[in-house]
């Protein structure tokens, strides 16, 4: 019997678990290890060279103690920086998340493309490029929050959150050139994984509907073709979840789909 291939998902805490859920879903036959580095959280909050200089080493003992198959960077803050180090150094394939800037400024129609990220992805070199590369003659709105990711965190880990603190973060994304509807936003990049853990109510408050771009589905899509066809075996262990603090952590049942109905290990 072949074995199961293994999966690391790693984030700086819940948020890569909106990418895990697309990834289950394509590959439902694989282990999962997911690694939220809460002890650091959150990575906005960081400098790049403290970033660099703790996730990389960080993911090389992740390799050595899980042996995976594949490695996950589930976190814009981190991918749009520790990618190349990544693979400069270590063998096995990698897979990021960064701004889905490309497929957002296709789909808008008023050519008015708003990217919610953290305050360090907005930053990047990296997200500049891509919107000089790709923005198709769009206006691209830049939007660092610094509060939302920690807002999510706290929503899914059963705090209650209030609209008002979703809602002024979210403000400076809709921006409104005239009374013409042709000329405001009308697509959001959720540059952040923690972010679409909010979908629901970021839908409900934005002044405006605009599409919300999510870029799981394509993450997804990418492992799957690297791994290869799945297997039919499915894996009943349940996926493993490693917290750096090593802190208990009061998961809700709210975190239960995200894997896939197989409940942490
Ligand atoms: N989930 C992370 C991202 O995609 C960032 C949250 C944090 O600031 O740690 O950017």
């Amino acid at each position: 019997m072949a074995s199961l291939p293994t999966i690391l998902v790693f984030d700086s805490g819940l948020g890569g678990l909106t990418v895990m859920r697309e990834i289950v879903k394509a590959r439902p036959d694989a282990h999962y290890v997911y690694v939220a580095d809460d002890a650091f959280f959150p990575y906005g909050h960081h400098s790049e060279d403290q970033i660099i200089a703790r996730v990389v080493p960080l993911i090389g003992d992740l390799i050595d103690a899980h042996s995976p198959d594949l490695v996950v960077i589930a976190c814009n803050t981190a991918s749009t920086l520790v990618m190349s180090h990544l693979r400069e150094r270590y063998e096995i394939p990698f897979v990021g998340t960064v701004p889905a800037i490309k497929p957002a400024c296709a789909r808008s129609k008023t050519k008015h493309v708003s990217v919610l990220g953290t305050k360090g992805t907005v930053k990047r070199e990296y997200t500049k490029a891509l919107i000089r590369d790709f923005a198709q003659g769009c206006e691209v709105a830049l939007v660092g929050s610094a509060e939302l990711a920690s807002l999510a965190e706290a929503a899914l880990s059963g705090i209650a959150v209030t609209d008002l603190e979703i809602s002024a973060e979210i403000a400076p994304c809709f921006v409104r050139h005239s009374a013409d509807p042709r000329v405001r936003t009308d697509t959001v990049v959720l540059a952040c994984t923690h972010f679409p853990l909010l979908l629901d109510r970021l839908v409900r408050l934005a002044p405006w509907p605009v599409d919300w771009i999510d870029p799981a589905p394509a993450i997804a899509r990418r492992v799957a073709d690297l791994l290869g066809p799945a297997s039919r075996q499915i894996d009943h262990d349940g996926a493993e979840m490693i917290f750096t603090s090593g802190r208990p952590h009061k998961l809700t049942r709210a975190v239960i789909p995200f894997f896939g109905g197989r409940v942490p290990a």
